[in-house]
């Protein structure tokens, strides 16, 4: 096995990163910085209030970099930051397949954060695994677009 080398459709899938998330406290003033650093303006923002976070994401190459602040002490951000202050907080890989590569983890006995794949920003679908299965970094596995219409109704 050369190194680097892909064991075809036996992994998640992934296909790029998606995003790096790196927790915050202060959005507003971490915009700045990454504007100022980066050179770029932001190319999106929302408040995804079921994860208790406000977002905003930085287009690097065909990636992002996602800087999350939490909505409230009381939320995994927030609880993340009273632990860990600020810095990395997960790493978003893009697989062409959420529930597939959910499932693949679950046959392999990784731990899973979600068990079924959710709504996350942008209109994509994601799913968290824990992060004892990656390293002790949490994983967010991103797909583009339209799955979410496959989504229940309780996940809305
Ligand atoms: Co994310």
């Amino acid at each position: 096995m050369i190194p680097g080398e892909t064991l075809a459709g036996l992994g998640i899938g992934a296909t790029d990163i998606d995003h790096v998330g790196i927790a915050v406290r202060d959005l507003d003033a971490a915009v700045r910085h990454y504007r100022m650093v980066l050179g770029a303006e932001p190319v999106h923002r929302e408040t995804i209030e079921s994860d208790g976070v406000d977002e905003a994401l930085f287009a690097v190459g065909g990636s992002f970099v996602q800087l999350l602040a939490p909505t409230g002490p009381d939320t995994p951000v927030g609880r993340f930051l009273e632990r860990r202050g600020e810095g990395v907080h997960h790493v978003g890989y893009r697989v062409r397949d959420v529930a597939g590569a959910l499932e693949h983890l679950r046959e392999h006995g990784v731990q899973l954060a979600d068990q079924h794949p959710r709504r996350g920003s942008r209109g994509t679908t994601v799913a968290f695994a824990h992060p004892k299965g990656f390293a002790g970094v949490l994983v967010e596995l991103v797909e583009e677009g339209s799955a979410t219409e496959a989504l229940g109704e309780d996940e809305q």
